[in-house]
């Protein structure tokens, strides 16, 4: 019994000692090996592809990067595209602005689709870093209603601008010449509202012969005209009434003049004309 204990109690200690000894070393050795092998695969994976978390990355032959952030329900831009990307991909998915220097960090880029997304705003500067090498921009199926040139600066993209529920009217008319642009931009741009309301519709073009601007100045003459208008007609409703009322009157005051003396007659003439005045 007492053997059975010893036995129980100390031939196991050593050998669990050296169990866990064992145990111990190599799980040390274990864990360092693993830790060492997913940080190598972190490594080569990140040299192999040094791509956007989401996105996927390639290379042409050219040796030009294109990397494709396409439907991935993205609602803000990412900010870890690699520096060398030339062609980038963010259609199809949920963002909603542009914010200022969204794309400096990449020189390079040629060709930046941001179509089908939810912006409705470009913030001022939103292309910085681009105006020398952005060839084509897609800004098309969005939520644009207006442009603010601040956020093209001195880009020279093509730009598609097409459906976007733009709203036509003298802003816009006076905005787009100032960007820098290429004419062909500015195809594709259909007023979804429109002041005044008939181009609503229509497509909205430079060189079309309607000037928004001009339309609303007409709009502001013909109304300040009415409002003249009206109120020269109560003016003269007015006189008109008051002359009738009167007519009598003066008529009859007049007669009284006729038959005073020439010297009085004259003074009592000018307060009546003050009178009616
Ligand atoms: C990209 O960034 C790296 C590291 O900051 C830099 O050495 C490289 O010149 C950059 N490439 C471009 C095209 O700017
Ligand atoms: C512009 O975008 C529209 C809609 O996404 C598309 O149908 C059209 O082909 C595009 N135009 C150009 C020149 O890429």
């Amino acid at each position: 019994m007492v053997g059975g204990v010893l036995l129980l109690g100390v031939c196991p200690y050593p050998t669990m000692l050296l169990l866990a000894d064992w145990l111990l070393r190599h799980s040390v050795v274990m864990c360092l090996l693993l830790h060492s092998l997913v940080l190598m695969t972190f490594c080569f994976h990140h040299a192999a592809t040094s791509c956007s978390k989401n996105c996927y990355c390639s290379e042409s032959s050219g040796g030009l990067k294109t990397v494709r952030c396409s439907n991935k329900r993205l609602t803000e831009i990412p900010q870890d595209i690699p520096n060398d990307t030339h062609h980038l991909y963010l259609d199809f998915n949920l963002i909603t602005v542009v914010p200022t220097n969204a794309f400096l960090e990449l020189p390079l880029l040629s060709e930046l689709d941001l179509s089908h997304n939810e912006i409705a705003k470009l913030e001022p500067g939103a292309f910085r870093g681009l105006s020398s090498s952005l060839e084509f921009l897609d800004l098309s199926s969005n939520k644009l209603m207006t442009l603010q040139p601040e956020a093209f600066e001195s880009l020279r993209a093509r730009t598609n601008l097409s459906n976007n529920p733009w709203h036509c009217d003298c802003a816009l008319h006076t905005q787009l010449p100032k960007l820098e642009l290429q004419p062909v931009s500015f195809t594709g741009i259909v007023c979804h509202t429109a002041l005044p309301e008939e181009y609503k519709g229509s497509p909205f073009l430079l060189t079309k012969d309607v000037d928004f601007c001009i339309v609303l100045k007409k709009t502001t003459d013909v109304a300040m005209l009415v409002t003249m208008f009206g109120w020269f007609t109560m003016v003269i409703s007015y006189l008109v009434y008051y002359v009738r009322q009167n007519q009598e009157d003066a008529r009859r005051h007049l007669e009284y003049l006729k038959s005073l003396p020439s010297r009085q007659r004259k003074s009592e003439e000018s307060s009546t004309i003050s009178t009616v005045v």
